[in-house]
């Protein structure tokens, strides 16, 4: 057995923190008061349902997640955030049309309580939104200045012990970094001096750095990614995390792609079109938004097929992936897949996936259990990128010069055996002979 890292306990209050209050974020939060009321269950939740096991089969000792390592109760989360319209969440949770009205009527005192704070917005960066509360600065660095103070006045106001930040924000405009997001320094100096390629997230993320919180993005647009980012956060031990969550058509990519690969099937197509008529789906029909989506979304099987290794396979895979906003639809979206497949001597067959889901259900698991444990991985003093946090995003993060693990299988190992390395167990490598015993 290995030592176990020291952790610090998970006392006190949990602040969770999520600019953006729209259907994911209130989907969540929604589902935790129900869950305290005793009205809901967290499925598709992994610190919440699931088992680990330890050690060899035969000692049986499979414990539940939550019980194996320390993780804030979900008794003790509460909830804050910002967002560009004044809505309290009961009345955007109604507007996002994601949960039953007789489900919120009875959650709607503890909802209307987590009230936005005003946001940090720039239309440049995303349109089609005119909420009017928004703070106004004459430059970006006192904008992060008043998100610390927010973030300051939060934790003294609810009595929080520590605090995780969450990016639920729309899908910001795809930005390069460019010489401004290399240093810290650098990026200080465009706060000071508005510089345009600084997006909202990005003021959120410093401002979340400034004050030892960890920040982790569940949209694809440049954030915690930015390299003076990971570089203070790395130095300053915060963990990071990102980025886009893995649900919806993704998902069953990364299900589906690691089969086919294993089982050396060639695919020479891949055809993906969504339909959705939600907000998100709103604004990612403006091209410079959907650009942002669409390099997410892309990678996936690149990383998955490695063409390079397997080029007869793969080499020529067309992929293609198509966002439409159609508003009768709303947060149900609809997702088709055409795979064209080959296989034996170069057969042709086709796959086709049909997906009616509902995007903020499965987001909303994701997003407890990324709060859960960045807040973990921050009482275990593991700063920087958690790669090990993969399993939930769609384009995982990780160390410049390594290919991200897209696999949700080879995820679920990293994710698992990390969790087993934090507590002192032995890893499970499924090669050894143990397996077998
Ligand atoms: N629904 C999913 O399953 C899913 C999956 C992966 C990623 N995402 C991403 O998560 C994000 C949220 O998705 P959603 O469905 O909740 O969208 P949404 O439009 O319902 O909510 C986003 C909210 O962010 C607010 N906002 C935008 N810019 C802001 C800023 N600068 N500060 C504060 N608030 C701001 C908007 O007013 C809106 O209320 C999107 O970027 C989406 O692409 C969603």
């Amino acid at each position: 057995m290995n030592k176990a890292q020291e952790i610090r306990p998970a006392e006190g209050k949990l602040g969770v923190l999520l600019p953006g209050l729209g259907a994911i974020a209130t989907t969540y939060i929604a589902g935790i008061f129900a869950m305290r009321k005793g009205l809901g269950e967290p499925i598709g939740s992994f610190t919440q349902m699931s088992k680990i096991r330890l050690g060899k089969r035969t000692e049986k000792r499979n414990p539940n997640v939550k019980d194996f390592v320390p993780l804030a109760s979900t008794d003790d989360i509460v909830f804050g955030g910002w967002d560009v319209y004044e809505d309290n969440t009961y009345e955007a949770a109604l507007n996002a049309e994601v949960l039953e009205k007789t489900l919120l009527d009875q959650l709607k005192d503890d909802m209307e309580a987590v009230k936005p704070m005003k946001a940090v917005f720039d239309e440049n960066f995303v349109q089609f939104l005119d909420g009017k509360n928004i703070k106004e600065a004459s430059n970006k660095m006192e904008l992060a200045e008043a998100l610390m103070e927010d973030i300051k006045r939060f934790k003294e106001e609810n009595n929080c012990e520590r605090l995780v930040m969450v990016w639920t924000g729309s899908t910001e405009k795809y930005v390069e970094p460019t010489a401004v997001h290399k240093t810290m320094e650098a990026f200080e100096e465009g706060l000071r001096n508005n510089d345009e390629s600084i997006s909202p997230s990005l003021i959120y993320a410093y401002a979340a750095m400034k004050m030892g919180v960890p920040y982790a993005n569940g949209a694809p647009n440049l954030t915690c990614d930015a390299p003076c980012i990971v570089d203070y956060a790395t130095k300053n031990s915060i963990p990071i995390a990102g980025k886009d969550l893995k649900t919806g058509q993704t998902l069953m990519k990364t299900i589906l792609g690691p089969g086919f690969k294993t089982r050396n099937i060639g695919i020479a197509g891949w055809f993906s079109t969504n339909i959705l008529g939600n907000r998100d789906g709103k604004v990612l029909d403006h091209p410079d938004n959907f650009k942002t989506k669409e390099v997410s979304k892309l990678s996936v099987l690149e990383s998955i097929l490695e063409p390079e290794q397997y080029p007869s396979l793969y080499k020529d895979l067309y992929h293609k992936v198509r966002i439409n906003y159609y508003p009768p639809h709303g947060d149900a979206k609809e997702g088709w897949d055409n795979i064209d497949i080959f296989g034996w001597l170069g057969y042709k067959m086709q796959v086709k996936v049909n997906f009616l889901c509902k995007d903020s259900i499965l987001a909303a698991p994701l997003l407890l259990d990324i709060s859960l444990l960045m807040d973990l991985a921050q009482r275990a003093n593991m700063g920087g990128i958690q790669e090990w946090l993969s399993f939930f995003f769609k384009s995982p993060q990780t160390a410049e010069g390594l290919t991200p693990i897209h696999d949700i299988f080879l995820q679920k190992v990293k994710l698992e055996n990390t969790l087993r390395h934090m507590m002192g167990e032995d890893l499970i490598t499924h090669l050894g002979l143990d397996y077998y015993e």
